[in-house]
C-alpha cells in the first residue's frame, strides 16, 4: 500500500485539481469500512455520520454477497431479458404511488435527473425550468444549468434564460420567516413565489416544462420545506402545463423512516421521481419512475433509450439486496427512533449552547443551524468549521453544508444506534464549550430561542424534548 504522503503526492499530480478531498490539509486515507465505521491506514476507526450512501452500512454482507454472486453467473445489458430488473422494478413500484409505473435504470443520480429532465420536455414540449435557489441535482451540463448551488458561484455558468430559481423555502432563514405565521402560511407564501414564475413564464407565452426539487433539501442546509409548499407549487406548475420533479437521490429509501420516499410526509403526486444513492450502498445504480402518460410521449418519439450499464444483473441484485436488508433490520423503524433521539438530543444541546440556532430535522436526516446571534440569526460559518476540524479529531465525521457553510449535517448509515448518538452528542458539547473559551467574540442574544424550542407559539415545537430535559436535568437558558 503506499504511504499516506505518497497517495497525497500522486492525487495530486494524478487526478483533477477540482476533484476535492475532504480537510485538504491533512486528508483521511481510508483502507475499510464496516457498518457506521471507517478505518484508515492505521485502523483507527472514524464514526461516519455523513455517508449516506453507505446506507444499510458500509460493506453490508448480504449487499455484498449479492453482488459478488450475480457477478460471477452473469453481468449484461438490458437488451437481453433478466429477472433483476423486473424483482427490482417491482420492489420500487410497490413503495409508490399507483400513478408512478413505469421506471428507467440508470448508474448515478445525475444521468437519473438528466433523464427526468428529458422526460419533461418531450412529455410537455416546453423549456423552462423551475428549480430552488441553493439547489444541487447533479454534475451533467443539463444539472448544473439548473443546479444555483453551482452555476451561481463566482466561477460558474451563471443563470440560463430557461432556468428560474425560486426562493428556497426555509422558514428559518429564507425569505419567508415570520413566526406569527403558521407553517401552512409560511408554504403558501413559498408557492406563490414559485406560482409567480409559473406566470412570468405564461406571460412570455411559453409554458412550463417541470419544476424540480429535493422532498427535503440537503445541500440548501438540511431544510425541511414546510407543509403546503409542495401542495401548491404542484398545482400551480401543473396548470402551466409543467411536471413535477421530485428529485430523492439524497432523501430516499426511508431516510426519513416513516415513509420509503420523502415527498409522501407531504401527500403530494409527483409526475417523475428520480432516486440513486442509497440504492446500491454505494454501487453505482439509479432510477427515473414517471407516469404510463410521460413513459408513452417518450416512446412515441420513436427513438431508443439505451443505457450500456443501467439495469444490469449486477447493479440490480444489489439493489434487490439494500431493499431486502431495509426490510429484514427493519432500517426504517431504527431511523425513526434513533433519528427522534438525535433531534431530541439536539435540542437538549441547543439549550446549552447559544451557538446553536435551529435545529431541524425527519428521520436520519438532521442539521444544526449554527448563529452569531439567536436573534439575527447571522450564520457562523467560524464555528462550523472548528467544529468540524475538532469532530475528525475526535473520530467523527460530520459534514457543513448550507450557502453560507453554517449547517452541521447528519445523514448516517441507516444502522446508527443510540450509542452513536450518545458519543457525538457528548464530544459536541465539549467541542462547542471549547469554541465559547477560544472565541473572544462569542457574546449572543439569549431572548429569544428560535426552532424548534421558541416560544410555544412555533409549528414547529418539538414535544418529546420536554422529558428529555427533564431526565437529562438540563434547564433551559
Ligand atoms: C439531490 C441530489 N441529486 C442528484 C445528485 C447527483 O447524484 P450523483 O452524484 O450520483 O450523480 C446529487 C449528488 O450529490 C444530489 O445530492
Amino acid at each position: 500500500m503506499l504511504s499516506k504522503q505518497e497517495s497525497i503526492d500522486l492525487r495530486g499530480k494524478l487526478i483533477g485539481e477540482s476533484c476535492q478531498l475532504f480537510f485538504r490539509k491533512n486528508p483521511l486515507k481510508i483502507v475499510r469500512a464496516n457498518a457506521q465505521y471507517m478505518y484508515d491506514e492505521k485502523d483507527d476507526a472514524y464514526l461516519d455520520c455523513i455517508n449516506n450512501v453507505a446506507h444499510v452500512g458500509h460493506c453490508h454482507p448480504a449487499v455484498v454477497k449479492a453482488g459478488c454472486d450475480q457477478m460471477s453467473v452473469l453481468n449484461t445489458n438490458n437488451r437481453f431479458l433478466h429477472d433483476n430488473i423486473l424483482l427490482c422494478a417491482q420492489k420500487i413500484l410497490s413503495t409508490l404511488p399507483e400513478n408512478l409505473s413505469v421506471c428507467y435504470f440508470v448508474n448515478s443520480g445525475s444521468e437519473a435527473n438528466d433523464l427526468a429532465l428529458r422526460l419533461a420536455q418531450i412529455h410537455t414540449g416546453n423549456k423552462d425550468v423551475i428549480a430552488l435557489e441553493h439547489a444541487y441535482h447533479g454534475h451533467l451540463t443539463s444539472l448544473i444549468d439548473i443546479s444555483h448551488y453551482k452555476f451561481d458561484l463566482p466561477g460558474g455558468v451563471g443563470r440560463k434564460d430557461h432556468v428560474h430559481v425560486a426562493p428556497i423555502p426555509d422558514t428559518y432563514r429564507g425569505k419567508h420567516r415570520d413566526s406569527n405565521k403558521s407553517e401552512e402560511e409560511l408554504g403558501s407564501m413559498y408557492a406563490e413565489e414559485v406560482r409567480a414564475i409559473c406566470n412570468k413564464i405564461q406571460e412570455k407565452g411559453k409554458g412550463v416544462c417541470a419544476f424540480i426539487a429535493e422532498s427535503l433539501i440537503s445541500c440548501g442546509g438540511q431544510v425541511i420545506p414546510p407543509n403546503q409548499y409542495f401542495n401548491e407549487v404542484y398545482d400551480a406548475v401543473r396548470a402551466s402545463g409543467g411536471v413535477c420533479i421530485a428529485d430523492e437521490v439524497q432523501v430516499g429509501f426511508g431516510r426519513i423512516g416513516k415513509h420509503w420516499w420523502a415527498f409522501q410526509q407531504y401527500d403530494v403526486y409527483p409526475d417523475i421521481v428520480t432516486m440513486g444513492k442509497p440504492m446500491g450502498n454505494g454501487h453505482p445504480v439509479a432510477c427515473v419512475v414517471t407516469t404510463k402518460e410521460i413513459s408513452e410521449s417518450f416512446n412515441k418519439t420513436g427513438v431508443e433509450y439505451f443505457n450500456t450499464y443501467g439495469g444490469n444483473p449486477v447493479s440490480c441484485a444489489i439493489a434487490n439486496a439494500v431493499f431486502d436488508t431495509i426490510e429484514t433490520e427493519n432500517l426504517r423503524e431504527n431511523a425513526v427512533v434513533v433519528g427522534e433521539y438525535l433531534l431530541d438530543n439536539c435540542q437538549i444541546l441547543s439549550r446549552k449552547h447559544k451557538v446553536i440556532g435551529d435545529v431541524r430535522g425527519v428521520g436520519l436526516f438532521v442539521g444544526i443551524d449554527l448563529v452569531k446571534d439567536r436573534e439575527t440569526r447571522e450564520p457562523n460559518p467560524k464555528c462550523a468549521k472548528f467544529v468540524h476540524q475538532r469532530m475528525r479529531e475526535e473520530h467523527i465525521l460530520i459534514t457543513i453544508d448550507g450557502p453560507h457553510s453554517n449547517i452541521i449535517k447528519f445523514k448516517p448509515p441507516m444502522v446508527f444506534t443510540k450509542e452513536n448518538v450518545d458519543a457525538v452528542m457528548s464530544t459536541l458539547d465539549r467541542v462547542f464549550k471549547e469554541y465559547r473559551e477560544k472565541s473572544e467574540l462569542f457574546e449572543v442574544n439569549t431572548t429569544r430561542m428560535p426552532g424548534y424550542v421558541t416560544d410555544g407559539k412555533s409549528t414547529k415545537e418539538h414535544r418529546p424534548i420536554k422529558a428529555l430535559l427533564e431526565r437529562s436535568n438540563i434547564k433551559s437558558i
